[in-house]
């Protein structure tokens, strides 16, 4: 997948700068070619001898490289390359990217560069933690940026050692997915549905499930940074999104999302219903706050809501994907592979309350992946972010 690709590598002061030297090692087994360009604090974490050694062409690093006046041209890299990577990108050099502060040859080879860019951030963990940091790297992906998030995978250390930089063969991987469904998602159109939907008892009382909203984001900010256009449809959830390609429909009950779906889905190429919807709502809504008058009981007769997701496969055409999901507390496979068939889905994505840290209300998330052939996966704990590239990737291989 990387053999004859061009690959701009920008290197930064971190300590984790002798990575890259595993990492270029790994590019060049693949058959990669490797521009080297590092800043002037790079260079005191590793030296550009070892990297044009490794490369077998001269590291770039200052705007001339020569006294006689000849100057290295970022525009010319920006148009050589297939992929930009920056690994490690230090806190300062995700500053300066975010806002255009072309001060080294790296930030303005950066700012002409014409391929997608991979950031694999490497600091101190308060550093990475810091609002200003996820606030640039926000910014970066909603430029569209590839952000490689640290220590990903990492089951133990997901909290201690965020700010790690990732392992160079894990950053060869998620190029090598890249490249195999690079313009898959090019002009296609993808439908996500996310968060909870509240189901009014009356006007200051919900019935509803937990959900953050965060898994079905994460997704839609993947297919985007991909080229889809996304329609994603979210129930009340206080986030917002980053990438422009995204259009927002806000929606607050069952009924509403089931609505917006039904007219959506059509023009799509897939959907991903990651909403965990209400399945029941009050079979009559107060007008006015029911008051609590005595220690009386009440009762509410609930109502079912529409299954919004076996209502898309009833309709689903031949070579629309539809994707669903489904927490489960006990019996996971088997029940994830019912709602499967049942709701005609193309492959669902399970995560079980029984794994520490998957499912609602958390920054991560623990999935298999079941599908329709009978073939089933499973992944590490990662980032949503991460297990989002993951669906992603299986969602590029159905999309025809
Ligand atoms: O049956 P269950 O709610 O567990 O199914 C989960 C899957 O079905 C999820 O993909 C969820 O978004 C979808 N769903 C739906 N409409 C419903 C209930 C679930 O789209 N009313």
């Amino acid at each position: 997948m990387l053999q004859g690709k061009k690959i701009v590598l920008g290197i930064t002061g971190s300590i984790a700068a002798y990575k890259a030297a595993y990492l270029v090692r790994g590019l060049i087994k693949k058959g990669a070619e490797v521009q080297v360009v590092i800043t002037p604090a790079g260079k005191e974490f590793i030296t550009p001898i070892t990297l044009s050694a490794l490369t077998s062409k001269p590291v770039v690093s200052e705007f001339f490289s020569n006294r006689d006046g000849t100057w290295n041209s970022h525009v010319d890299l920006g148009l050589w390359a297939d992929a930009m990577v920056i690994a490690p990108a230090t806190a300062s050099t995700i500053g300066k990217m975010a806002n255009g502060i072309a001060d080294n040859m790296l930030i303005t080879t950066y700012l002409s560069m014409k391929a997608p860019v991979f950031v694999a951030p490497a600091m101190d963990l308060d550093m990475f933690a810091h609002s200003a940091t996820q606030r640039n790297l926000d910014t970066l992906r909603a430029y569209g940026n590839h952000i490689i998030e640290p220590g990903e995978g990492e089951l133990a250390s997901h909290l201690v050692g965020k700010g790690r930089m990732e392992e160079p063969d894990k950053i060869i991987g998620v190029l090598e997915d890249f490249f195999t469904f690079a313009g898959t998602f090019a002009e296609k159109k993808i439908m996500i549905t996310a968060g909870p939907t509240y189901e009014k008892i009356d006007p200051v009382r919900v019935i509803g499930k937990f959900s953050s909203g965060n898994m079905g984001f994460a997704i839609a900010e993947a297919c985007a940074a991909q080229g889809a256009d996304v329609t994603l449809i979210a129930g009340p959830v206080a986030l917002t999104t980053a990438h422009p390609a995204i259009r927002r429909i806000d929606v607050e009950s069952a009924g509403e999302m089931y609505r917006a779906a039904m007219s959506v889905f059509p023009e799509t190429d897939a959907a991903v219903l990651c909403a965990a919807v209400a399945d029941y709502r009050p079979a009559r809504q107060a007008t006015e706050k029911i008051k609590r008058e005595s220690e009386e009981e009440i009762r509410l007769q609930l109502v079912p809501n529409k299954d919004i997701a076996a209502s898309l496969g009833a309709v689903k055409r031949s070579g629309q994907v539809l994707v669903g999901f489904a927490l489960e507390t006990h019996n996971a496979q088997v029940y994830a592979t019912e709602k499967l068939k049942k709701k005609n889905l193309d492959f669902i994505v399970l995560n079980s309350l029984e794994d520490a840290g998957a499912g609602f209300r958390c920054d991560t998330n623990k999935i298999t992946i079941l599908d329709n052939a009978g073939s089933v996966t499973a992944y590490p704990l990662k980032s949503k972010q991460a297990v989002a590239e993951d669906i992603v990737a299986q969602l590029a291989s159905r999309l025809k």
